[in-house]
């Protein structure tokens, strides 16, 4: 009957077999290239950074930070060489991306590491245009510094804006005081109940246990989105716009009255932000790389791994574009001037963070984007599951294994249902699809998971491959919160 249950999962299951090189092939042609092939020439390599008058020395992508972006159109196909200059094998995950399986870039299942002085040839058709990004796949690394935009211009862009802004956000420890993710990391996975005096620079913040008072949570309070859990586990010395600290902003210019797109990028490890640009409305116009109905708000909050594109309208003057770290009281900055005036204080709060942000959940998919109700035909279940005292973070009380495989068919309409057992915030992503939120809700990538809730995702299984699915807290999955879901 109509109301029977869907097949439901909650454990890799062992009767895996790789899909169907006809279904590869058919998703390909789905995906065919129009437009020319551009090639680009990448190196991940140890460097000197200048964070806006403080120097470190991390590691990046063409020694900047963000990477310099790869900017292509919709329909042409990417070529581009990575060169590991690194002294650890590497691997370059293309964040929100459609692609063909074994360009995905994660290590030990698409494709080998790339070893030290090695380089690999990515390749593949761009079909969809959107706000991406680009990080690598292995270990922390992304946390060091290896980050950058990937745009994708659409040949038929309807929005009408004047200039466009690229804004990625960061958190940032490596090169200070000698400390780098590595060694976070190792401190994290040792837990709550060890001594963390070595690491003075650091403050872990406890779990709070999970909240359980009705659904109106998930809509986020007046106060704060975040009661009831934390966003992050590391509170960082530096939070960054752009690579820079708020000390030295980086300083966007325009007229006053030009139309601004904005696409901001949250490439931290461990920081939701919420952001607003002061003076001044936003008109939510994307997520994840997919139209939304519009809608205006003074903030939005972005989960790890996020993306909104929204357009402003420039007002005269300096305006401070503020991102708050979540739950950590501390704050990045970027400039947008259109005219005379003083800079405001590094640290300034502009009123429009003052009021709740726009979360996803609160936006609704553009028509030509809604995925079409369908009952699902698989419903696969994610406990979330861990806790800081043993940073055994993991799903369904399972470490990743690159072995896990969570099946799905070509063809299915797939629920993917988060449950958060824990007093932590998770940003969940998965590879290689976009899935939709609930009630005609928008098409993402990335969903914030908050504590003690349970958040249903549907996807239609288009893009045959195994795909992560993972929490896009570096550390949260460095220590076991991933899995795969595999086509069979
Ligand atoms: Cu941006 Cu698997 O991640
Ligand atoms: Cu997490």
């Amino acid at each position: 009957s109509d109301s029977s249950p869907s097949p439901s999962s909650s454990s890799p299951t062992a009767s895996y077999i790789e899909p169907d090189g006809k279904e590869v092939a058919a998703a390909e042609t789905r995906r065919r290239a129009t437009g020319p092939v551009r090639e680009v020439r990448l190196t991940a390599a140890r460097t000197e950074l200048d964070l806006g008058g403080r120097k470190v020395t991390s590691w990046a992508y063409g020694d900047a930070l963000p990477g310099k972006e790869v900017r292509v159109t919709a329909g042409d196909t990417l070529a581009l060489r990575l060169a590991n200059h690194l002294p650890q094998a590497t691997s370059l995950h293309w964040h929100g991306l459609a692609l063909r399986n074994d360009m995905d870039g994660v290590p030990g299942v698409t494709q080998r590491p790339i070893a030290p002085g090695a380089a690999f040839d990515y390749r593949f058709a761009v079909t969809h245009p959107g706000t991406y990004w680009f990080h690598p796949h292995s270990g922390v690394q992304q946390d060091r510094g290896l980050y950058a935009p990937l745009i994708v211009e659409d040949p038929k862009e309807p929005l009408k804006y004047d200039k466009e802004w690229v804004v990625v956000l960061d958190d940032w420890v490596d090169g200070v005081e000698g400390s780098t993710p590595d060694a976070v990391m190792a401190e994290l996975a040792k837990g709550m109940s060890h001594d963390m005096g070595g690491m003075h620079h650091m403050s872990m913040t406890s779990a709070s246990s999970p909240s359980s008072d009705g659904p109106s949570r998930m809509l986020m309070g007046a106060t704060s989105p975040v009661l009831g859990g934390d966003a992050g586990d590391v509170a960082y010395p530096y939070y960054l716009v752009n690579g820079r600290t708020p000390d030295a902003p980086e300083t966007f210019t325009a007229k006053p009255g030009d139309r601004i797109r904005i696409r901001f990028v949250n490439a931290g490890g461990d920081t939701a932000f919420r952001v607003a640009l002061g003076g001044h409305r936003m008109t939510v116009t994307h997520t994840d790389g997919f139209p939304v109905r519009h809608m205006e708000t003074g903030s939005l909050l972005l989960g790890m791994g996020e993306r909104y594109d929204v357009l402003v309208t420039a007002g005269d003057g300096v305006f401070p574009l503020t991102a708050l770290a979540e739950g950590k009281k501390r704050t990045a900055l970027a400039l947008l001037r259109t005219g005379g005036g003083s800079a405001p204080d590094a640290d300034v709060r502009p009123k429009e963070l003052e009021a709740a942000p726009l979360t996803a959940d609160r936006l609704r998919a553009d028509g030509a984007v809604a995925l079409p109700s369908r009952r699902p035909d698989r419903t696969l279940t994610f406990e979330l599951t861990g806790s800081m005292t043993k940073y055994d973070w993991a799903i369904n009380g399972r470490r990743y294994a690159s072995s896990d495989r969570y099946p799905v068919r070509a063809g299915e309409r797939v629920r993917l249902a988060f449950v958060n057992r824990t007093g932590m915030w998770h940003p969940m992503h998965l590879h290689g699809h976009t899935f939709a939120l609930p009630g005609g809700g928008p098409r993402k990538d990335t969903t914030i998971v908050l504590p003690g809730r349970r958040v249903e995702v549907d996807f239609d299984a288009d893009n045959p491959g195994v795909w992560m699915l993972h929490c896009h807290n570096v550390y949260h999955a460095e220590s076991g919160m991933m899995t795969l879901v595999g086509y069979r």
